[in-house]
């Protein structure tokens, strides 16, 4: 039985899991070659950011560590007002550190800008943004720039490789529309 049949809402693949894969490995590449052998910190946004974040990892050839914070944005319903608590802080210090942030989606971008702001504070010696998947048409905040996107989509609600809609679907291992 596949995965389709046995949620409840239907959900059409948009990227296949060898699709998602093969570009992780393209945007590996080129940061291997942007950062050539230097020490990468990368920071997991939690809970989206896992899945990507590993398969990332996996290809990175210089130095690599890890951390992960979790945050939840103020606001009602499903629009997110950019203010955000930090849930789970980092364990290590940034000072210093090439920080790369890697995020599952950049939607209005809110949660985003106000997260680097926080984080530029702890003095990185970088701080440079990888994203999944962008969709630019519901870009609110415009100051947000992204070095690595692997996908850019259009505005339609997805799930998979970490995205969740209600905690749901976070597993599956491809891309997928949901059609309520
Ligand atoms: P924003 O950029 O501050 O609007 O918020 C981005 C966050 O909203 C992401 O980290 C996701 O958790 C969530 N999000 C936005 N679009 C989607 C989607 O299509 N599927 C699942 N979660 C989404
Ligand atoms: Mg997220």
């Amino acid at each position: 039985m596949t995965k389709e049949k046995i949620v409840a809402e239907k959900i059409r693949v948009l990227l296949t899991e060898e699709e998602v894969n093969r570009r992780i490995g393209e945007v590996a590449a080129q940061i291997n070659r942007d950062w050539a052998g230097k020490p990468l910190h990368l920071i997991c946004v939690l809970k989206g950011g896992v899945f990507f974040m590993c398969e990332l990892a996996k290809r990175l050839e210089g130095p690599v560590s890890l951390d992960f914070m979790s945050v939840s944005s103020y606001g009602s319903g499903t629009q997110s007002s950019g203010v955000v608590r930090i849930v789970k802080d980092l364990d290590e210090p940034l000072e210093g550190k090439n920080v790369l942030i890697v995020e599952d989606i950049i939607d209005s971008g809110r949660t985003l800008s106000y997260l680097i702001e926080i984080l530029r504070r702890r003095n990185p010696a970088n701080i440079e943004l990888c994203t999944l998947l962008d969709k630019p048409e519901r870009r609110v905040v415009q100051d947000v720039q992204v070095r690595y996107t692997c996908f850019t989509i259009p505005d339609e609600f997805v799930v998979g490789y970490g995205l969740d809609y209600d905690q749901k679907y976070r597993n599956l291992p491809y891309i997928g529309v949901v059609e309520f």
